[in-house]
């Protein structure tokens, strides 16, 4: 059989990315060109800063992609491109530029939803992965715990009600000095903290054993900060960091993997960016362990943005036959197909 092969286009946020991958599954080249240092100097991500980085760096980072995988446009199948969700003005510059791509080296032009594209992120390093299966999606935008029923089809199983995961990583990280990017600081302040420190709430959500509630969290570490500064105690920051990332953890593996032994799912896949995250790694590896359930999780960087992901999960769209027109747009709130906003 003739192999396919799909160029990916990321720009929904801070990463400007681009990657061919073959068959869906083999990576021959994922080019990712990071703002972080830009942002850094803000405290976070400014939209219109990051889309004008995307416009700078979008032409050399394709470029890239193309030769480190050794094709030329014209060996492509595909272009592949997020669409959404994201900041708009990001997600136009990927749009735009798959566009021009596509009509001019006359490929079909597929939209992914960029939260789908994390979850198959997954399909890279374990071949043997097909749907159906359970997934919690983490990133800094989006908590879901999901079914993935079909390639791009998706069962909201449960959701947070207010802040994001990986969103409250970042607020946590500024509150107590460590700053941007937040989650990858905590987790390095945690290994020198003590996780039984300070005990957080674990945010339930009466009624809703699925979802997630991460606000309460956050503006307990605020309220403990504050009676801190107060009565004069001093604040261990690696403390706060650790003992925050022990209440996160704690709920996110508490709640995957008890919905998968509710439900009778076999098999949990990790999605997003704070699935890099080693010590929910390694909580929901022991966690699934007992429960003999089997887990999967992309390499770390595989699990923050980048645009192989993006590729994997174009190809299951085009195999289909499902393409984008050229009136394809960016949609910073791009509900999951199956997903009811
Ligand atoms: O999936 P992602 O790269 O971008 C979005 O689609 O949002 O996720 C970014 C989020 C940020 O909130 C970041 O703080 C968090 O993932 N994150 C982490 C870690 N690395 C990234 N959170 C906890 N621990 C990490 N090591
Ligand atoms: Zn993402």
């Amino acid at each position: 059989m003739k192999d396919i092969l799909v160029l990916g286009i990321e720009s929904s946020c801070d990463e400007t990315a681009a990657s061919v991958v073959r068959n869906g599954r083999e990576v021959l080249s994922n080019v990712i060109s990071s703002q972080i240092a830009l942002h850094t100097q803000y405290g976070g991500v400014v939209p219109e800063l990051a889309s004008r980085k995307h416009i700078e760096n979008i032409n050399t980072v394709i470029e890239q992609a193309l030769s480190e995988a050794g094709v030329t446009l014209s060996d492509l199948d595909a272009v592949g491109v997020t669409y959404g969700p994201g900041l708009v003005g990001a997600l136009l510059v990927g749009v735009a530029e798959a566009k021009a791509i596509a009509y001019a080296a006359k490929l079909p032009l597929v939209g992914v939803n960029h939260i789908e594209g994390h979850v198959c992120a997954n399909l890279i390093e374990h071949p043997d992965l097909e749907p159906p299966f359970l997934c919690l999606i983490v990133s800094g935008g989006h908590t879901h715990l999901a079914r993935m029923r079909d390639y791009g089809d998706f069962e909201i199983l449960g959701r947070t009600r207010d802040d994001a995961a990986g969103e409250a990583f970042d607020k946590v990280a500024r509150a107590i000095g460590l700053g941007y990017p937040g989650g990858p600081k905590i987790e390095k302040a945690a290994e020198r903290g003590n996780p039984h420190a300070i005990e957080f709430p674990r945010g339930k959500v009466d009624g809703s054993p699925h979802d997630f509630s991460f606000s309460g969290m956050k503006s307990a570490v605020l309220n403990y900060l504050n009676h801190a500064s107060m009565t004069g105690e001093t604040v261990r920051q690696e403390d706060v960091a650790a003992s925050f990332q022990a209440a996160v953890v704690d709920v996110l593996v508490s709640r995957a993997v008890g919905a998968a032994v509710e439900l009778g799912q076999d098999k949990l896949v990790l999605a997003g960016g704070v699935a890099s995250n080693g010590a929910l790694r390694r909580a929901m590896a022991e966690a699934c362990r007992r429960e003999g359930i089997t887990l999967y999780s992309p390499s770390p960087v595989y699990c923050t943005d980048n645009a192989a992901m993006i590729a994997v999960a174009a190809h299951y769209h085009y195999i289909r036959g499902e393409r984008a027109d050229w009136s394809l747009n960016a949609v910073p709130n791009l509900p999951l197909k199956g997903e009811m906003l």
